[in-house]
């Protein structure tokens, strides 16, 4: 039997939504069927580019295509909500950028409205499945650094300063925490789980929006996570997992790293590569394509939950910082 591709629909055609087709392209089980833009010139360009079958001069009817099997939500963080519950209402499944939603009570109505129908849904968050860091929990597993005391991770870079655009317009939930914060505040989650205290602080643009957000928590177990976002200043964009025994380095940038440094207690350094495929996403479309293919409509390695807690915890630290959308 030959098997049947997976069709795939790109839902806003912007920067990720680029890397991310170009990436589809390595997956030979997926098919670029479809591309959605408000602007039908865009659509068509991109399709050329990507080589998709059908363009779409609306997401609704990208969305309304009988055909389509999945969905990429690649629009600002304020649409992620409204276009992946529009793709869902269509029984159809979804992988959305991150943030899933702009709070709490957006992302748990989105994961209700997957699971009444069944489907597949998962946020875009690629470091996951970034071989560095199956690479890094694995150490942490095996305790090669002992049991970990604190994980240190910055994420800043200085981007033109543009009112309209998407990182500073508080419309388009623009600011450094919802953008890159995430992952720092993510990889703690990975590497620690939930912290029982958070304290943070910011400092804001004139738009209103957080330039730059520094964040402690405080574990049960007496462990913390010291995390920095912001669009102000370039930052190293390393992240450090101290342990009782010694530290892993992941080099910049570490949300899509492709190199470790470990160094333990009476050894060497040992410094690791580990290159991925592609611009770096094909690792979450081929968990998602195994997902699908395996009937499964959440993945294992990033669950529902995952995105829930993340985004539960992003709520808390912008209420410390006074952060509203
Ligand atoms: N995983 C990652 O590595 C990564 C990296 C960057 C961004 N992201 C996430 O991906 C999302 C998009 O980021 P991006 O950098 O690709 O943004 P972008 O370049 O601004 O593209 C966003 C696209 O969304 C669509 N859109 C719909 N309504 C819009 C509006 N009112 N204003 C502006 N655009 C609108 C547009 O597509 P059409 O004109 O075609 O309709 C636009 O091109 C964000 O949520 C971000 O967090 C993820």
């Amino acid at each position: 039997m030959v098997n049947k591709k997976i069709k795939w629909g790109i839902l806003g055609l912007g920067k990720i939504a680029n890397k991310f087709a170009s990436d589809l392209q390595l997956e030979s089980d997926a098919e670029l069927y479809g591309v959605a833009s408000r602007s039908s010139e865009k659509a068509i360009e991109f399709a050329k580019k990507y080589n998709a079958i059908k363009t779409y001069s609306s997401y609704k009817e990208l969305a309304e295509d009988a055909d389509i099997d999945i969905i990429y939500v690649a629009t600002p963080h304020t649409f992620h909500f409204e276009n992946a519950m529009m793709c869902l209402q269509n029984d159809k499944s979804v992988l959305c950028e991150k943030p899933m939603g702009m709070n709490a009570s957006e992302v748990e109505t989105m994961i209700a409205e997957a699971k009444k129908r069944n489907l597949f849904l998962m946020e875009g968050l690629w470091t996951r499945f970034i071989p560095a860091t199956e690479k890094v929990i694995e150490l942490i597993k095996n305790k090669t650094i002992g049991e970990v005391l604190f994980v240190k991770a910055d994420f800043g870079f200085k981007p033109n300063y543009d009112p309209q655009g998407r990182l500073y317009n508080k419309k388009l939930g623009g600011g450094s925490l919802l953008d890159i914060g995430i992952y720092p505040v993510y990889l703690s989650i990975l590497l620690l789980g939930l912290p029982g205290n958070i304290k943070a602080m910011a400092r804001f643009t004139e738009s209103g929006v957080d330039s730059y957000c520094s964040v402690l928590f405080d574990y049960e177990n007496n462990s913390k996570a010291i995390l920095e976002s912001t669009i102000e200043a370039d930052t190293p964009i390393e992240a450090y997992v101290y342990g009782t025994k010694g530290n892993i380095k992941l080099h910049k940038r570490f949300h899509h790293s492709e190199k470790l440094t470990v160094t333990r207690d009476g050894f060497p350094k040992e410094e690791i590569d580990l290159k991925y495929k592609g611009e770096g996403y094909i690792h979450e479309i081929e968990e998602v394509m195994s997902c699908l293919i395996n009937n499964k409509t959440e993945s294992a390695k990033l669950p529902l939950l995952t995105s829930l807690n993340l985004i539960a915890l992003l709520d808390k630290i912008r209420n410390e910082i006074g952060l509203k959308y």
